[in-house]
């Protein structure tokens, strides 16, 4: 089961590791958030809402990742939509702070086929142009791999030059572009193909 899964996951490459969220981050969080306030639409992959205190976010993702309290639970204060599926949420750490979080879907949906995809991110400004997009989706991807996920589909907007840096870094091969509705704007559809790899 997914909640098996490595709640840390190291890297020995890079300064950071994956982490789950935990009741010690409430101010890393915090700080966190914070950088998304000049612009909320930023924060991508973090489905809490931005004062939800940290016990109950950390449930909430905990549960969200095994699959349970799916459909009664909100999302930044609105129902989940009917078809919220199981997913997973990590945050990058390092030196105690928290650098970006980023989350899986288990499995897609037509509207996550259509927007959405497999998986979502954001860094925090202070720690962008820094590799920490691209460590933390080559982690992730480890986890889709355990998971039996082969094909990974990530979506972005046309004019994301930095998430377009990050996905093709990682295989992303641009399956179309073309507008979309639910958000107003030009997507890309990208697929990256785990099965050789
Ligand atoms: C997209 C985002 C997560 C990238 O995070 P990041 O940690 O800065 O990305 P990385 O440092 O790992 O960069 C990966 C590659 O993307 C490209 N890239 C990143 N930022 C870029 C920028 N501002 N301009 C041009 N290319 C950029 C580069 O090719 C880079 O590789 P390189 O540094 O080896 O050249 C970050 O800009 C962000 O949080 N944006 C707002 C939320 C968002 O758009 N999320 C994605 C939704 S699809």
């Amino acid at each position: 089961m997914f909640s098996g899964i490595n709640k840390q996951t190291k890297s020995t490459t890079t300064p950071g590791r994956l982490v789950s969220l935990g009741l010690q981050h409430g101010d890393a969080l915090e700080a966190f958030l914070s950088e998304f306030d000049a612009d909320p639409h930023e924060l991508q992959g973090y489905f809490c809402g931005r004062s939800t205190p940290i016990e109950q976010a950390v449930g909430l993702l905990d549960a969200w990742s095994q699959g349970e309290r799916l459909i009664e639970t909100t999302v930044r204060g609105e129902p989940v939509a009917q078809d919220w599926v199981q997913n997973s949420t990590w945050f990058w750490e390092f030196d105690t702070r928290l650098q970006g979080v980023i989350n899986l879907r288990h499995r897609l949906t037509p509207a996550l086929e259509q927007e959405g995809g497999h998986i979502g991110y954001s860094v925090a400004r202070s720690f962008r142009r820094q590799g920490v997009a691209s460590k933390m989706l080559g982690a992730v991807l480890d986890h889709c791999r355990e998971l039996g996920i082969q094909q990974t589909l990530l979506t972005c907007g046309s004019d994301n030059v930095a998430s377009i840096g990050t996905i093709e870094k990682h295989g992303g091969v641009l399956h179309r572009e073309d507008w979309s509705e639910p958000s107003h704007q030009i997507l890309r559809w990208y697929w990256i193909d785990l099965e050789n790899t």
